[in-house]
């Protein structure tokens, strides 16, 4: 049976102290950036962001946990209700960002958690989904965990080409260690 109070712990766990503040921190600069933002939490879990940052702000809450998926949702819901995407993974949301990219309407800004580089210094390559965007793709062995930060916010700028990403921000927890990114920004109109 689902634990909510389990599920918390498992989060506080995986997440520690000083990084729910750096995301919480990321998060309110973003939203400092947004006009009426209107929040799509669609990693909302045990809703730690969703109490810390968005109390008071017309908010839903989406979770595999609570029966549907990002992946669904960001197919199929209304979007364009939404101006402000928290996307709190645990590996990489960036398909879900691609889906998004297509259907929002803009201004949006987007808040992402994306924990590939752990995929990349323990494989020593590229997922599948990174690989496409990457000139020369996985041939041989790259120091791809320094480069990753560079490659996700070059898929970004791919994801939205046509459009312009200002405003990015990045953020990790550590500069050593398997520390996921935390990454932000936002979307308008316009662009090469
Ligand atoms: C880092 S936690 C999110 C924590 C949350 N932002 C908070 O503040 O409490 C990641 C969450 O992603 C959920 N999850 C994993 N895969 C998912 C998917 N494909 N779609 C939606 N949620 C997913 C997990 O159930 C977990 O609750």
């Amino acid at each position: 049976m689902h634990n909510p109070l389990g599920h918390i712990n498992d989060y506080h766990e995986r997440t520690p102290n000083h990084c729910i503040r750096l995301k919480a921190r990321l998060r309110r600069d973003l939203l400092a950036l947004t006009d009426s933002p209107r929040v799509a939490d669609l990693y909302a879990g045990a809703g730690v962001m969703a109490r810390t940052c968005y109390e008071g702000l017309p908010y839903i809450g989406i979770d595999r946990d609570r029966g549907q998926t990002a992946e669904e949702w960001a197919a199929t819901a209304d979007v364009t209700a939404w101006n402000f995407f928290d996307l709190d993974a645990y590996g990489s949301a960036l398909p879900v960002v691609e889906t998004l990219a297509a259907r929002v309407t803009l201004p949006a800004t987007f808040v992402l958690t994306d924990g590939t580089r752990l995929h990349v210094q323990m494989r020593s390559r590229l997922p599948e989904y990174h690989q496409r965007f990457v000139p020369g793709g996985d041939r041989y062995r790259r120091a791809w965990y320094s480069e990753y930060a560079g490659i996700l916010r070059s898929i970004v700028e791919a994801l939205f080409a046509g459009r312009r990403v200002v405003d990015y921000q990045q953020r990790h927890a550590s500069r050593h260690g398997v520390t996921p990114l935390y990454v932000g920004f936002r979307v308008v109109e316009g662009g090469a």
